[in-house]
């Protein structure tokens, strides 16, 4: 059901409206429906919960009552939506900090508080009429008790609530949030996606690591080096091969 629907004229694109819905299945699948109609650029849509959640790699995204869940509808150019996707990281990691949880990102867009996840986007790219949409769906573990999440989540996550004492309320973060994403999307169009790519690069933690990385094609271990303008992480190996991943499991080993 539709709780309400917020409007902010102060905003460039994102989060000039705002749905705001008790549950959905998911706020990717409503932000796609609602694109089959003529929808502005920058809608969100934001559930305060997820009866069907989805994750990256098909998995499923634990959505109970407390967290945040949103998306966001975007139409770049469709060469840019994975390198996009990454950068949106960038935001979601400075809300958490803002907020008091001192989060670093991990690539492609997980935001990390201690080597736990706090915070996962997904994003998708849709055509509608010949257009081409990217989906960025963002989810946030605020105010959930760890015990809320799946048994064989919780060794590996945190919670806002977990992490700092002070109550934030959803709306609260959502707007902060909505505000990072709007300010970085204005300079994904006005400057070039390298000067963004670059930020990124020197913000994501897991560049200097150690990284096994599995793919479809196999598992290759080695120094994540760099990201390529591709949005790829470039991975060095001990035989000084460079290997580029984009999908697959990613795991920091020290
Ligand atoms: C991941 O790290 O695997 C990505 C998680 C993305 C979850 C968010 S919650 C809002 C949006 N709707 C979904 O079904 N998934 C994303």
């Amino acid at each position: 059901m539709k709780l309400g629907e917020f409007h902010d004229a102060n905003r460039k694109i994102v989060g000039r409206t705002v749905l705001h819905y008790d549950a959905v299945e998911s706020t990717n699948d409503t932000a796609k429906e609602l694109l089959e109609s003529d929808v502005e650029e920058g809608l969100v849509v934001w559930a305060d919960r997820q009866a069907a959640g989805r994750g990256r790699h098909g998995r499923a995204w634990a959505s109970p009552l407390g967290g945040l869940y949103a998306s966001v509808v975007l139409e770049p150019k469709e060469s840019d939506a994975w390198v996009l996707g990454l950068l949106v990281g960038m935001p979601v990691v400075r809300a958490l900090r803002h907020f008091g949880v001192f989060a670093g990102l991990k690539y492609p867009n997980d935001a990390m508080y201690q080597d736990r996840k706090i915070a996962g986007i997904l994003s998708e790219g849709v055509y509608r009429n010949d257009r081409y949409f990217v989906v960025v769906g963002i989810g946030v573990n605020t105010n959930v008790d760890l015990d809320r999440l799946p048994a064989d989540v919780q060794p590996k996550a945190t919670t806002l609530k977990r992490e700092v004492s002070l109550f934030v309320a959803n709306e609260e973060f959502l707007e902060y949030l909505l505000g990072q994403i709007d300010d970085l999307y204005s300079r994904y169009r006005n400057t070039r996606i390298e000067f963004l790519l670059k930020d990124y690069r020197g913000q994501c933690q897991t560049i200097g690591k150690q990284v096994r990385a599995k793919t479809s094609k196999g598992t290759v271990t080695g120094r994540a080096y760099d990201i390529a303008l591709s949005g790829a992480l470039v991975i060095m190996d001990d035989q000084d091969t460079k290997h580029e991943f984009v999908e697959g499991e990613l795991e920091v080993l020290r």
